[in-house]
């Protein structure tokens, strides 16, 4: 194959036997075959094809050299050479298909295209921090036997106030700022006067759901009303006007001051982890007596003393303490049998302390960056 003058026996003179002349046709067959097989691209496989058919190819050669032969012999060397030639044919022919499959595999390989991929375009979103929070507070309570409850969030003032020991003119109710809806004559909402714009307001605190439930469920209770509660506030790093609250009521037969503390202490390792307890300092809320702030050890340092908890090592969570007897009295209770105790705190700073967040109003200004961060 390498040339008529190394290895073409056609290329002999005219007295060349037929034994050679069939030699030289399986050997250049052989070799045809060979050089087929290693033919790696498409031009390797055309350089192939120009040696083994072209003017000066080997089996070419050779034919032209059985007009020398006496003509008895020249049938079996001609069949011989119309083999070999077709077996080369045929290689070339699988080998060229062979190698068009896999250029045109490659090629889609290439160009292939993932339509099962998401387009880019908006991101899926998620809930916001606060309800995750809130579904979280919402599945540790659950987890030690409350149920949830829920209430509106326009309340009258019998609910947001009255109910709670806090009557007209008290003194205690400028604790909450209250934002007050002008209803002008729309007047069936619940108890309380009604009518009077000043009569509705938006609740400051997740504690009428108390009344709400305690109205119309008779002990014993364990609840949670988890919502949105509103305080005539500007927004700043710390406040805003909208917030979240997450309320918990208890009312049974001879529920003492040591359930309130065990059940926070008990809250607050479930949901912060063993690291992180619960203390209860003397305060004043008018719906309960005795009343306490709940503090939770620092969830930043852990209790050595840090910016966040300004050096005591202890974070304000909220308001509780036993139900006030009033407050019993007012939802039909008796106070004889059942005593129950109350706590409330905020959501939005628990969220805000867990995560190192420092201004507050990122919560709210919708931006993706932060929210996604979540
Ligand atoms: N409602 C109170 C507030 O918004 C928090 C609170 C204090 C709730 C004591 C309670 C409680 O249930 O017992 O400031």
């Amino acid at each position: 194959m390498n040339g008529p003058a190394t290895d073409t026996p056609a290329s002999a003179p005219a007295d060349v036997s037929p034994e050679a002349l069939l030699a030289g046709i399986r050997a250049a067959r052989d070799q045809g075959l060979a050089a087929v097989a290693v033919a790696a691209t498409g031009d390797e496989l055309a350089q192939v094809e120009s040696t083994l058919f072209g003017r000066k190819a080997a089996l070419g050669q050779i034919k032209q050299g059985l007009g020398s032969l006496p003509p008895e012999q020249r049938a079996a060397v001609g069949r011989a050479l119309n083999e070999a030639q077709q077996d080369l044919r045929a290689a070339h022919a699988e080998a060229a298909d062979e190698l068009a499959a896999s250029a045109r595999r490659e090629q889609l390989q290439r160009e292939w295209l993932d339509l099962t991929e998401t387009p880019p375009g908006p991101e899926r979103g998620h809930l916001h921090l606060v309800t995750q929070t809130t579904e979280r507070l919402e599945d540790v309570f659950v987890g030690m036997g409350f149920t949830v409850s829920e209430g509106p969030q326009a309340e009258t003032d019998w609910y947001n106030f009255e109910a709670l020991n806090l009557p007209a003119a008290h003194p205690a109710r400028s604790m909450w700022d209250t934002l007050y809806l002008d209803l002008g004559e729309r007047t069936e909402l619940g108890d309380g006067e009604g009518g009077e714009a000043s009569n509705v307001v938006l609740r400051t605190h997740t504690s009428p759901v108390q009344i709400r439930v305690m109205e119309v469920q008779p002990p014993p209770i364990y609840t949670i009303c988890p919502g949105r509660v509103f305080r005539r506030d500007t927004a700043d790093a710390s406040h805003m006007p909208v917030f979240h609250q997450i309320e918990g009521l208890v009312v049974d037969r001879g529920i003492s001051f040591a359930d309130l503390a065990g059940t926070l202490e008990e809250f607050t390792s479930a949901y912060f982890g063993k690291a992180i307890s619960s203390r209860l300092r003397p305060s004043y809320f008018p719906f309960t007596e005795p009343s306490a702030e709940f503090d939770i050890t620092c969830v930043i340092c852990e209790g050595s003393g840090c910016q966040t908890c300004q050096r005591t090592g202890w974070i304000e969570l909220g308001g509780c303490g036993m139900v006030h007897p009033n407050v019993l009295a007012n939802c039909g209770i008796d106070f004889e049998e059942w005593t129950g105790f109350a706590f409330g705190f905020g959501i939005d700073r628990l969220a805000l302390m867990r995560h190192g967040i420092d201004d507050l109003r990122d919560m709210y200004t919708n931006d993706i960056r932060f929210l996604s961060q979540f």
